[in-house]
């Protein structure tokens, strides 16, 4: 058993959870947490050289090769990065881990949920959030966002109609993920302003930690 606490940021991509992690990382800190910040894909050494390969290459990765590649950066942010820093009593926020697999590889590309089961098991080395937050708002929002991150204006879209029924399909995964594990899986409205989304993040995680990390606040002397 672990003495820190884990908790994963999951939602489709423009839903806001970059953004969530660190307004929550700022807010933990100056409340005297022992915090590490990380993400996936990229969260090693090894973690960036595998995300520039999975995100910036100009070979079309082979579905098959993507789920393994996600699964060996993840067995490294694991064992290198994440279950040390739990051991030492961190707090961990994670932005994406295992849930990701299940709704991009699973959902999104079609993996029997078998076969991501085993992936899963394998590549987290069972080791499992403490506590999730998905981040949930419609594809056309979160499209929105990124646009407006990216500076596209008017230009051509290629947003087409597969990529919207395919992030249409991951944000149902989460929604589902969220319904069958609700007491570590916690959906958040992430619809209004930024404002009213850490609001609600911080209506969840405060209570979760005070329960949870009550002596994992560093030492002060006051
Ligand atoms: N509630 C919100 N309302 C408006 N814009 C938001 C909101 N949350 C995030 N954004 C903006 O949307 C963009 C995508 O957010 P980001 O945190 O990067 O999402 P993700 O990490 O999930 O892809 C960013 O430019 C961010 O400032
Ligand atoms: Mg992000």
């Amino acid at each position: 058993m672990h003495r820190g606490v884990f908790i994963t940021f999951e939602g489709i991509d423009g839903s806001g959870k970059s953004t969530h992690l660190r307004l929550l990382a700022s807010e933990l800190r100056l409340r005297g947490y022992n915090l590490v910040t990380t993400r996936e894909p990229g969260g090693t050494p090894l973690g960036a050289r595998l995300r520039d390969l999975l995100l910036r290459g100009e070979e079309q990765v082979d579905p098959l090769a993507e789920l393994l590649l996600y699964a060996a950066d993840r067995a490294q942010h694991v064992r290198t990065l994440v279950r040390p820093a739990l051991e030492t009593g961190h707090i961990v926020l994670s932005d994406r881990y295992a849930d990701a697999t299940v709704a991009y590889q699973g959902a999104g590309r079609g993996f029997p949920s078998d076969l991501i089961a085993d992936i899963v098991r394998i590549g987290t080395d069972g080791l499992m959030p403490d506590l999730t937050l998905v981040f949930d708002v419609s594809v056309a929002v979160a499209h929105a966002r990124m646009r407006k991150r990216n500076g596209i204006e008017k230009e051509e879209d290629r947003f087409e109609r597969e990529e919207v029924e395919f992030h249409t399909r991951v944000r149902d995964a989460y929604r589902q993920l969220a319904a069958q594990e609700p007491t570590r899986v916690r959906l958040i409205d992430a619809s209004g302003s930024i404002e009213e989304t850490h609001a609600r993040v911080i209506e969840i995680v405060l209570p979760f930690l005070e329960e949870n990390a009550a002596g994992e606040k560093a030492a002060r002397s006051v």
